[in-house]
């Protein structure tokens, strides 16, 4: 008897020990995550400038700091995202090199895409160093280290090639999704960007410098909010001023029908219920008169 209650003390104090070792264990990833303001290096992969195809280093695909020309003309440094910090970012690259030009040719070809990543998480000092200085070594190292991962960016940059130039659309969209916080606190979950045609494309020839415009946006969660409620059938602005104006117009057939139609027969039905009343046993004779002349014989019969 006295055996039972120990046991369950004992489970007790089992099931807290294991619940509090489970807590230690989620600190440090709890504290790994991206804090609000933190900035988020991009990179994307390295590509040869005859083929546009991927380059690999010991069997990693290579990504190296965006721009590769030597980072944005306004601030000297690669191209980074601001954790949780919905912003636009001018990234000016100051001169495009033969190199580049070839590479631009590509990705607004659909040849290859400009595919780019950035860290799921902060990265360790020694990775983030090589993530700015031109280190190709790409989780050679930190292959199992949880905080050298990354999510994929792909940039879907769009344009059009003529002979001796491109046409590149240079204001671009950054969509990217964090982790829900109750889940996995400043990680990124996903992230997107493409070009919007918000004012004509860029003539760009080799030499000239090609101004890119991020509009960075940030979601909560993995699911997108709905941007255009119109056409999912909620109540909106102008779906209510189409109810009014359909209500407003129903009303206006409804009166004129009454009015030109079922007022005059109803008119018509008392007028000859009058006739009828008072020449009882009239006939056929009667009720024809009335149907031709209506309500004024009526009237005028009564006077
Ligand atoms: C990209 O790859 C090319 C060809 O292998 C190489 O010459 C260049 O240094 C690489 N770029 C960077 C920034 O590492
Ligand atoms: C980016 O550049 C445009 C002109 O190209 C300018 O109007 C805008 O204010 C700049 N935005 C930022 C955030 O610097
Ligand atoms: C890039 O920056 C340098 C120095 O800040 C400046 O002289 C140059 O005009 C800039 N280029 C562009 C395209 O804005
Ligand atoms: C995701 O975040 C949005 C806010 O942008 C919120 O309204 C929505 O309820 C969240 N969805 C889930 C599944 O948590």
């Amino acid at each position: 008897m006295s055996g039972y209650p120990s046991l369950v003390l004992r489970l007790l104090i089992t099931f807290y020990t294991a619940l509090a070792a489970a807590e230690t264990s989620q600190t440090p990833l709890a504290t790994a995550g991206y804090k609000v303001g933190q900035l988020i290096p991009v990179s994307c992969l390295n590509r040869t400038t005859d083929t546009g195809e991927h380059i690999t280093e010991n069997g990693q695909l290579s990504y190296i700091p965006f721009p590769p020309t030597g980072g944005c003309n306004e601030t000297g440094r690669p191209l980074e995202l601001v954790f949780g910090v919905e912003k636009d970012i001018n990234c000016t690259i100051d001169f495009v090199d033969d190199p580049f030009f070839h590479l631009l040719e590509f990705y607004v070809h659909n040849d290859a895409p400009l595919t780019c990543r950035i860290p799921t998480r902060p990265l360790p000092p020694s990775a983030l160093k090589e993530e700015y200085e031109e280190g190709t070594k790409d989780m050679t190292e930190g292959q199992g280290a949880l905080s050298e991962v990354y999510t994929p960016m792909i940039v879907a940059l769009t344009g059009t090639l003529q002979l001796s130039h491109l046409h590149v659309s240079t204001s671009l969209n950054v969509l990217v999704h964090a982790a829900p916080k109750s889940v996995a606190p400043g990680t990124i979950a996903a992230a997107t960007a493409y070009s919007i045609s918000r004012e004509p494309p860029t003539r760009i020839v080799i030499g000239d410098a090609l101004p890119l415009h991020f509009s960075v946006r940030w979601y909560p969660n993995t699911s997108l909010p709905s941007g255009w409620a119109g056409v999912g059938g909620h109540l909106t602005f102008s779906t209510l001023v189409y109810c009014l104006i359909s209500a407003g117009a129903s009303a206006a057939i409804c009166l004129a029908y009454f009015r030109g139609v079922e007022l005059p027969r109803r008119l018509k039905m008392h007028g000859k219920d009058r006739i009828g009343g008072m020449e009882r046993g009239a006939g056929l004779g009667g009720y024809g008169i009335a149907n031709g002349g209506g309500y004024g014989y009526g009237i005028g019969k009564r006077d």
